[in-house]
């Protein structure tokens, strides 16, 4: 692409020349970086391209994926791939799903101030406030719930002034909510026992023989939602 057409961005502190319909993820690409970290799925899904940028003079601090932002002229870019937010260690089959739990293991989480800040940080677009509000409350299930779409970029995180440790007590009550509180679903469990008993090795070893196209054409004709 000729120089005209091509876009200046910074990069660390160093301006580079880009093609302006690239991602950020790309872009660092096209000018030399190899993503070693800050990069998985580039699908918007693994939350390892964490982002922060400014754009020319103004003041404000914007956050975004790398693989899913495209570059703007004049974006100063920084990278978090990762960041040093507190894990508790638990064994999970040990706790109860209950609000003593979540204060034993992340104690910090009542020196949540409500700011905000943690919303607008969220690339997904997660009411961040909202969920540790509810699990000041010790509403696990709602926490589970509202914080579902969550890829674990730790913008959240980064950005908190009370330091708070947003995406770990999700996750936390994402799996409380998984072991004790989900509704168990009666025939998964059938299905389950059906399949330790062998009531498909034959069928599956029938499968694992046949031809790449083969398998497609069963796949696509199989039946989806069987009454
Ligand atoms: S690389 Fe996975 S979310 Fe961007």
């Amino acid at each position: 692409m000729p120089d005209e057409n091509l876009i200046p961005i910074y990069i660390m502190g160093k301006r580079y020349l880009v093609p302006p319909s690239l991602t950020i993820q790309r872009a660092m690409e096209y000018a030399g970086y190899a993503l070693l970290r800050g990069c998985g799925c580039r699908g918007g899904f693994c939350g390892a391209c964490a982002t922060v940028y400014r754009v020319g003079d103004d003041y404000k601090l914007k956050i975004g994926l790398a693989c899913q932002t495209v570059v703007e002229p004049e974006m100063y870019l920084a990278q978090i791939p990762s960041f040093p937010a507190r894990r508790a260690q638990y064994r999970l089959e040990e706790l109860k799903p209950t609000m003593g739990t979540l204060l034993q293991l992340y104690p910090e989480l009542l020196r949540c101030l409500s700011c905000g800040t943690c919303t607008k940080a969220c690339p997904q677009e997660l009411d961040v406030r909202d969920y540790m509000a509810l699990a000041m409350r010790g509403d696990i299930a709602a926490v589970a719930d509202k914080s579902f779409d969550c890829i674990m970029c730790g913008l959240c995180t980064a950005r908190c002034p009370a330091e708070e440790v947003q995406y770990n007590i999700g996750i936390l009550c994402r799996r409380l909510y998984g072991r004790y509180l989900a509704p168990r679903s009666q025939h998964l469990i059938e299905r389950v026992a059906e399949i330790e008993a062998g009531a498909f090795d034959e069928a599956l070893a029938a499968m694992r023989v046949l031809p790449d196209q083969e398998l497609r054409t069963q796949y696509n004709a199989r039946e989806i939602e069987p009454e």
